[in-house]
């Protein structure tokens, strides 16, 4: 291998080490720079460096920006476990700066990505006493294109029993909310913070919040899902999950009303359904209505004047 050759080959892996240490996860590569890749590398040591140009140029950030969408390839890297907080942390603060600008996936590309994701959750056994309790793993549900997704903590029974997330009473209640939004829990997308059910040991019933090592172990899965789906509004359901996507443990109740980001995508948090249901006041009702509002307005959703008045008092 010449010595340019090799340069180059040194350049371009610290450019891609570079992407993904920024959460980087696919690299788009026109099909012509992937038959160039496929070659062996030249071996001749005099060519010169600009000669090799034409066989293998890898690709800067503004030239991936800028592929032709049908030209481009995806390449999931072999690992994509960008996010990777250290075990000594035990909450997942170094959530990656923004998303990646690159052009969105073409969508039988995207279904596989989205599939092959579902398969190592489906499959995951990092916690072992999780995985030893559980009847399902509870992946996501809804639209893979979804502009709006919903955060939630973690599956109860109902959820673990069905392998679907919000399918409970406070899921049926999350249904209803979105419906009063005018979209279809089809039109969104569902996850939670952990996939698997936070097993409660002795006990006949009930839940538990899971503990900062279970969320740093499976909030890769919902960062990769977020990736994959690029929402343009995250709507955060209680403080488990605007602790796992933000990695802040301010109270919700100081949060909710107020916009956030992560990394970049605009995320309203606001109380959990399950608070609702215990809390019925009109107040409480109002003040999640309000913040899905907000959401709505960010969507530029319609509003009818009706929806503006629910649960105004009279
Ligand atoms: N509560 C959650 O946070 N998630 C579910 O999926 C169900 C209840």
């Amino acid at each position: 291998m010449s010595e340019s050759y090799r340069l180059l080959l040194d350049a371009t892996i610290q450019h891609l080490e570079g992407l993904k240490s920024r959460g980087v996860r696919h690299v788009a590569v026109a099909p012509a720079t992937l038959r160039a890749l496929s070659q062996a590398p030249p071996a001749a040591p005099k060519a010169p460096a600009t000669s090799l140009r034409p066989q293998f140029q890898p690709a800067p950030p503004l030239e991936l920006r800028g592929s032709r969408r049908e030209e481009a390839q995806t390449i999931p890297p072999a690992a994509a476990r960008p996010f990777q907080p250290s075990s000594s942390n035990p909450l997942p603060a170094a959530v990656p700066e923004s998303l990646p600008v690159l052009p969105p996936l073409r969508p039988e590309a995207k279904a596989a990505a989205f599939g092959a994701l579902r398969e190592r959750a489906l499959a995951c056994v990092k916690c072992p006493h999780l995985a030893a309790a559980r009847k399902n793993v509870v992946f996501g549900v809804g639209n893979m294109d979804a502009q709006l997704m919903f955060v939630g903590e973690a599956p109860g029974a109902d959820e673990d029993e069905q392998g679907e997330p919000f399918v409970g009473k406070a899921g049926q209640l999350l249904t209803k909310i979105i419906q009063a939004t005018g979209l279809q829990r089809s039109d969104v997308y569902i996850a939670n913070i952990l996939k698997c059910r936070p097993d409660t040991p002795g006990q006949a019933a009930g839940n538990r919040k899971p503990t900062p090592e279970e969320m740093q172990t499976c909030i890769p899965f919902l960062h990769e899902q977020i990736d994959l789906i690029r929402p343009q509004v995250i709507v955060a359901l209680g403080a488990t999950a605007v602790e796992g996507l933000l990695g802040k443990t301010v109270g919700i109740t100081k949060l909710r009303g107020n916009w956030q980001t992560y990394r970049g995508t605009p995320l309203m948090p606001t109380y959990h359904p399950a608070y609702l249901l215990r809390n019925q006041a009109m107040s409480e009702k109002r003040r999640v209505w309000e913040d899905m509002l907000a959401a709505m307005e960010k969507l530029a959703l319609p509003i009818s004047e009706k929806q503006r008045n629910f649960f105004l008092k009279a």
